[in-house]
């Protein structure tokens, strides 16, 4: 098959998917994982168009403080200002287009480690060393490219699209419990990078259903998972989609605090899984959250943000806030180990020629509505 044609045949497998109900629906193709051709369309339709998760308002709590993450091809960072506002700039220099910060950190200005053309953290140009013989050359008339830049319960949400719609907007039906968890106070404890050798794909897939947890993850978090207690949300929209989950008394994590005061009854033991489209992933406990955020970077490869933060209380309680946080670290190193090994697992197995896609259980319903998401963005020849 001419690629034109393979991409024709991927995008109606996908099409057929998406359409089935989810009593009848199957697993995607394999090749909408390996295609580098559906690569492309993901990349122009979706990772540039829409709003992507760099990490959390938590993570940079003071004035100075920065992140770095990236769009595609476009570095960018995202700085606390001394208005306490936080703004996201191309983070490339406007001399001769050096990189101007790498990782995380704090600063008082962005000083390019080029020729130390220096930004205030509004993005003005404030410093131009030897630019004095540079005719016309008015540095209050350059600035850093912001980008647009929200945040929504905390977390933060940034688009190269100046036609997105706003995020609260997107995110209008989602449930107001979020509130009842004020999640925008968890303490973050860990933010990693990764790069894991799958389709991007699989790990959002793998990361939405609690089918495996019981089996994949049976020496951590699967084992207080009770399939038969989940409650789908039944009204999924083109932004996003969760289930809820209720864990034991017993549970090694979920369950709330005893000083916890804002979540009573069912809510004191239950999570939320879910993601908001096309990549931010969530677990949101009473105790905890953990988060991923997807880029991919091929057809084959997917660079992963992954972020995990305490309820505040349980947070305070901590006696030896290290020793914990290397505890959850280790924890964490588990689970991302156990999924690590399905995730490059199944990839292998959409590479091979004789695979076909399986049927779907009810517990996979988020599949189904990513699938959904995917025929909406891709689907078609049109751009949308
Ligand atoms: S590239 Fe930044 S100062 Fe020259
Ligand atoms: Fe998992």
């Amino acid at each position: 098959m001419s690629n034109n044609n393979e991409t024709e045949f991927l995008l109606s497998e996908l099409a057929k998917t998406a359409k089935a109900s989810l009593e009848e629906a199957t697993a995607l193709h394999p090749g909408l994982y390996r295609s580098g051709e559906i690569h492309d369309l993901e990349t122009s339709r979706i990772f540039a168009k829409e709003w992507l998760c760099p990490g959390r308002a938590a993570d940079i709590p003071n004035p100075g403080d920065y992140l770095t993450y990236s769009i595609g091809d476009q570095p960018i960072f995202i700085q606390r200002g001394r208005d306490d506002e936080i703004r996201a700039f191309a983070n490339v220099c406007r001399h001769r287009m050096m990189k101007l910060l790498d990782g995380t950190g704090s600063c008082k200005r962005i000083v390019c480690p080029y020729h130390a053309w220096t930004y205030g953290l509004d993005g003005q140009l404030i410093g131009a060393p030897y630019m004095d013989r540079s005719k016309g050359f008015d540095k209050t008339e350059i600035s850093l490219k912001p980008v647009r830049i929200e945040i929504w319960h905390g977390w933060i949400y940034v688009t190269l699209n100046l036609d997105a719609g706003p995020v609260a907007d997107a995110l209008a039906d989602f449930p107001d419990f979020l509130n009842l968890y004020k999640v925008e106070d968890y303490v973050p404890v860990v933010t990693q990078d990764h790069v894991w050798q799958t389709n991007w794909k699989l790990l959002a897939e793998n990361f939405i259903e609690g089918y495996h947890l019981p089996i994949a993850h049976k020496a951590t978090v699967g084992a207080g998972y009770r399939p038969d207690d989940i409650e789908p949300f039944e009204n999924p929209s083109d932004a996003f989609t969760f289930h809820l989950f209720r864990k034991p008394p017993d549970a090694i994590v979920g369950n709330a605090h005893p000083d916890n005061s804002r979540l009573t009854g069912d809510w004191r033991n239950t999570s939320m899984l879910g993601v908001v489209f096309p990549s931010h992933l969530i677990v949101l406990a009473p105790d905890h959250l953990w988060y991923l955020s997807l880029r991919p970077k091929g057809a084959d490869e997917v660079h992963i943000r992954f972020g995990a933060a305490l309820a505040p209380e349980v947070f305070d309680a901590q006696k030896d806030p290290e020793l914990e946080r290397e505890k959850m670290i280790a924890l964490f190193d588990m689970i991302n180990a156990e999924d690590r090994f399905v995730v490059e697992g199944i990839f292998a197995g959409a590479r091979a020629p004789l695979t076909e896609p399986g049927r779907l259980s009810w517990l996979e319903h988020m599949l189904h509505d990513f699938a959904i998401y995917l025929n909406a963005k891709i689907g078609g020849t049109e751009e949308k």
